[in-house]
Formats: structure tokens, sequence, C-alpha cells
């Protein structure tokens, strides 16, 4: 089975192996339970979760539950940003509690980008997030002294052959990257240390599910107890609860027996117990997280083709460039259409494989039919790409002036 790399500069393209190989689930499965299927999904955009069923409960019945995401700051914010941005927006929107954590330590460790360099682009993310309508709660981790305090508590269970296991970290690698890793497994708990527990969604790119993996299997570690469901009971068995905590999970339940280790519940449910657990473990100390959710979205492929990176500057677009360079960009953009008009006109263009056509998709279209003609235009020969680009190049330059001033609308509200 091949490791996923966070850091890697390649993209990942083998998306069913997502699937089959790390337990990813498909979207479609929980898309019955989502009142309104935002158009990130129903687009297919995000195909995958681990866990949403929890989070699609809580929007349907209005119950608490927690977002967050958090945001390298190692170059400028660009299109490829945009669609975490806007998940995280939705569901903020459909109740959640919002966080968004600017990611200065693995920038630093994993990047080396100054602290300086980290703070400016930090606030630029902070800015376009506002800009989409964000509200909520931001930090940057290195400023976020309960942040860091979650994360050595967390660091007390993982060890390095773990770290080995997840990304292939070796004798060579920076203690800091490893410390840079236990501080996003505290980014993804921290909502739930900061405002309670509570079912917690982290929409992120394929490349994230390494992390949330660990954080996974850290929150379960971290709880006091284990809650099992038995033939005609339920089982409360303790990690490291103090006695005393056991105790009062044996007096919380009429039915109950304590047995070395452990309490049988005899009567009512699961979710009853679990809940009542989680207070008793608050109570006394612990952490009571629940296991963290987590969306996949795939990536928008770079104008270049390949992976869309500030490091490639004609691969994607920043908010701020100058209207000339966006046409210029879009222009040279790699489609999916044929050598000669001929087979144009014959064959049709190849819209999955177009770069502008998934910008369209992922971002400058929002009306399904209008995408929809698109597609069929493209794929019956109707449209030159010449024409189609064009078109792509004004709705960009059009959203861009919009989103700019919203953007500098938020600016001065940013404060490190
Ligand atoms: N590692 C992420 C990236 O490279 C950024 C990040 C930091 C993050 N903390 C997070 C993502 C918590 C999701 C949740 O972009
Ligand atoms: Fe892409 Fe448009 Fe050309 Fe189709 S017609 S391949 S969508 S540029």
């Amino acid at each position: 089975m091949e490791e996923i790399n966070p850091w890697s500069s390649q993209p990942l393209v083998d998306v069913e192996k997502l699937f089959t190989d790390f337990g990813i689930e498909t979207i479609e499965n929980v898309l019955p339970m989502i009142p309104e299927v935002p158009s990130f999904m129903r687009r297919r955009i995000v195909i995958g979760h681990r866990d949403y069923q929890q989070i699609a409960g809580c929007i349907s019945d209005k119950r608490p539950f927690h977002v967050l995401t958090g945001f390298m700051p190692s170059g400028h914010p660009h299109l490829g940003h945009l669609m975490v941005m806007k998940e995280v927006v939705w569901h903020v929107q459909q109740g959640g509690s919002g966080y968004v954590a600017i990611a200065d330590r693995e920038a630093h460790a994993v990047r080396g980008i100054s602290w300086e360099k980290c703070d400016e682009f930090g606030k630029e993310y902070l800015a376009c997030l506002c800009a989409l309508g964000f509200e909520g709660t931001t930090y940057f981790q290195s400023r976020n002294n309960r942040l860091k305090d979650l994360a050595f508590e967390a660091a007390t269970k993982v060890n390095f052959s773990e770290l080995t296991a997840i990304y292939g970290f070796g004798a060579d690698t920076e203690l800091a990257h490893a410390e840079s890793v236990i501080t996003q497994v505290a980014d993804i708990l921290f909502p739930q240390v900061d405002s309670g527990p509570a079912p917690t969604v982290v929409p992120v790119g394929v490349d994230q599910d390494p992390h949330i993996r660990l954080a996974r299997g850290i929150a379960h570690k971290m709880r006091m107890f284990t809650i099992e469901e038995r033939e005609g009971y339920i089982s409360v068995r303790s990690k490291n609860a103090p006695e005393a905590a056991l105790n009062a999970v044996k007096s919380a339940f009429p039915h109950a027996k304590k047995y070395e280790g452990h309490v049988d519940i005899k009567g009512g449910t699961c979710t009853e117990v679990a809940a009542r657990v989680r207070e008793i473990e608050r109570a006394h100390g612990g952490f009571a997280f629940y296991t963290p959710s987590s969306t996949y979205h795939i990536f928008m492929p770079g104008l270049t083709g390949g992976k869309m990176s500030s490091s490639i500057p004609e691969s994607t677009i920043s908010f701020h460039e100058p209207d000339p360079v966006v046409r210029k960009k879009v222009m040279n953009g790699i489609t999916g259409g044929r050598m000669t008009l001929e087979e144009q006109k014959r064959l049709g263009g190849e819209p999955d494989r177009c770069s502008l056509y998934l910008l369209n998709l992922f971002h400058m279209v929002t009306e399904d039919a209008e995408l929809a003609e698109i597609r069929r235009k493209c794929l019956g020969g109707e449209i030159t790409c010449g024409q189609c680009k064009k078109d792509t190049a004004e709705r960009v330059v059009a959203f861009l002036k919009e989103f700019r001033e919203k953007i500098d609308a938020c600016t001065d509200t940013i404060r490190v």
C-alpha cells in the first residue's frame, strides 16, 4: 500500500485507491442525509469522507457541531485554496461553529518560511475567508498557547514508529517537522477543547488524510472510556479513567454492574450511555472527544496541467493579479481541445481533462444549467476552445473584481 505524502508536490491522481486502500467512504452514501446538498458535493468536487454521517445528522437535527480547517501560509492564497474556504463557510452557515488555523508552525518548519512572511500571508488567507463570509474563531498556531499545550498532551499518545509508518519519517526528519504534525492534530481537536465536545468536521484535500487518520487515532486514545455495544448490554470500559470516574459511571445508571476496569449497563441506548459517559469524563478532567470527521475534495488542476501551486506562477491565479495577467494565464491554460478545428468539430472536446472547464466547475459558473450547457457544447464540438477560453477569462476577471473589493474591505479588520 502506497502512503500518501502531504508535503509532496506531485498531484494525487488515483482517487479510487483512496477508497479501497485507506477506507475513505464515498460522498454518495451521505448525500440523502443532507437537507440541502451544496454544489461542491453535487458536482462531486467533494468525493469522500470519514464519519460524515454524524455531521449530516447534526445539520439536519440542528445539533451543535464544529468545523475546522487550516492553511499553511507558504505563499499568497490563490484559486486552489478557494474550495476548502467555501466548504468551511458553508458548514458555518449550516450551524457549525467555525475555526480556522493558520499553520505558521508548519510553514516555518517544513517550508522554511520566515515568521514575518507567515504573518503577512496568514493575514491574506484570513482576509479571503472574511470576504467569503466566514464567521468564527481564527488563530495562528504559534500564538495559541492552549493549542500548544494540547499538542504536547496529544504527543504523549504517539511514538516515532507510528510517524514513520504514516509519513515515512526517518532518522533525518527534523524534530520541528514532527512537531508541526502534532500541532495539526491539536488543531483538529482544538474546537472541542475551546467550546466543548461535539462532532467536528475537517474539510481537506485528499492529501491531508494521513493527518486525519493520526488525529482520529489520537482522539480515541485520549478518551478515558470506550463504549461497546454487547448482546443485551452496554459495556463502558476504562482505558485510563481514574477509579472515581468509573464509580460515577456505575452510579449514573440504575442497572449497572461494576467489574475490574469496566461497568456493564443494561437498558438504555448506546447514544444515551455515550452522552452521559462523556459528561462524567469531562467532570473528571478528561477531554471526552468525539472522533473527528472529514471530507475530501479533489484538486483543481493547475492551468499548466499538474498541480496548482504558488511555486508555479503560471499554474494558478492569486487574487491581486492585474487583469491582463489573469487573461493571459487563462488564455494559455491547458484545455481538453483537439489538435485541429476539424477534429474539434467532429469529435468534440474533453471537458474532464480541461483545466478551464474544471475552473468553471469549481468556481466560475454557479448555475448548474449554465455549466451543463458549456459541457454539452464542448462535447458536441459546438464551441471552439478559443471562444470558450475568452468567456472563461471574462468570468474570472469579473469574479476577481468583486472578490478583491470584499477582500480589501476585510483587510483592515484582520489582526495577527
Ligand atoms: N497541513 C495543511 C496544509 O498543508 C494545513 C493545516 C494545518 C490543516 N492544520 C490543519 C488542515 C488542520 C486541516 C486541519 O495545507
Ligand atoms: Fe475546455 Fe472549453 Fe475547449 Fe471544452 S471547449 S476543451 S471546456 S476550453
